[in-house]
């Protein structure tokens, strides 16, 4: 196994990945994971914030140095992304979804996302940085929580099941999960029909905000290399990057 080779724990950090970061910049190999109970600057996608009580969730970045195109990193946040899902399932009773193009669903709810970043050398891929967060032990409902503000459209493990999860078999899980897939889309295997499976949204009217404008029509799964494909009135549009919501028809 590659992954947790190298582990380092921190009680708190300012974000695992911008720590992962500077590990891959000092040459630190491949299947070094970092890990957090607190995180000061955690971030999520698009430059937001990610935020989790001290102690209650997985804030965990992996470093991968494969050899990649750094166009084609999606599919590292593929495979994560179903790495978590199945990890979560194989631990408790519920089901996972996918809303493209990285997060974790549960019940109509965001309990995780991942967030992949690349360090690049010339046009080549020197390193990513996968990182994952999951609201495992958060408590969304608790009024005298300062994160009950997000409990309409996110929830936890602890939320969706009524008991606390151990985080570190959880983690456990993910890591070897993650080492299997990642040995597999270096032989070239793809996750494109275990993506479709779990997608949230599938054959559903979607619109999808893209940094070059909105694109309108239905979800129709992802390929390959991780984009969504949308069926619109002029044929099908493959989307690299946006956000995806129902479409009120
Ligand atoms: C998203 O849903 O937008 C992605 C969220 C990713 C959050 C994780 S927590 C561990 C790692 N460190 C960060 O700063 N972010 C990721």
């Amino acid at each position: 196994m590659i992954l947790g080779r190298r582990i380092y724990y921190h009680r708190v950090i300012g974000s695992t990945n911008d720590e992962a970061k500077r590990l891959a910049e000092e040459g630190a190999p491949e299947g070094t994971v970092v890990l957090a109970e607190e995180q000061t600057a955690g971030r999520g996608r698009l430059g937001r914030r990610w935020l989790a009580p001290p102690g209650s969730s997985i804030l965990m970045s992996v470093l991968l140095r494969p050899r990649m195109e750094p166009g084609r990193v999606q599919k590292l946040t593929m495979i994560a992304a179903l790495a978590c899902a199945e990890a979560i399932e194989a631990l408790t009773p519920l089901q996972v979804q996918l809303k493209w193009p990285n997060d974790l669903y549960v019940r109509g709810r965001k309990v995780g996302g991942i967030l992949t970043e690349v360090g690049v050398r010339g046009d080549r891929l020197n390193y990513a940085v996968v990182g994952i967060g999951i609201n495992v032990n958060v408590d969304f409902s608790d009024l005298e929580s300062p994160m009950v503000f997000l409990s309409v459209s996110a929830t936890s493990l602890y939320n969706e099941l009524g008991y606390t999860l151990s985080r570190p078999d959880l983690i456990r899980e993910i890591l070897e999960r993650l080492d299997r897939k990642y040995a597999r889309l270096k032989e070239g295997h793809s996750f494109k029909a275990e993506w479709e499976s779990r997608l949230l949204n599938l054959n559903r009217e979607v619109c999808v905000i893209t940094p070059t404008g909105e694109i309108e029509g239905v979800a129709i799964g992802v390929n390959e290399d991780g984009a969504l494909l949308v069926r619109t009135e002029s044929g099908i549009e493959t989307v690299w990057a946006g956000d995806v919501t129902l479409r009120k028809v």
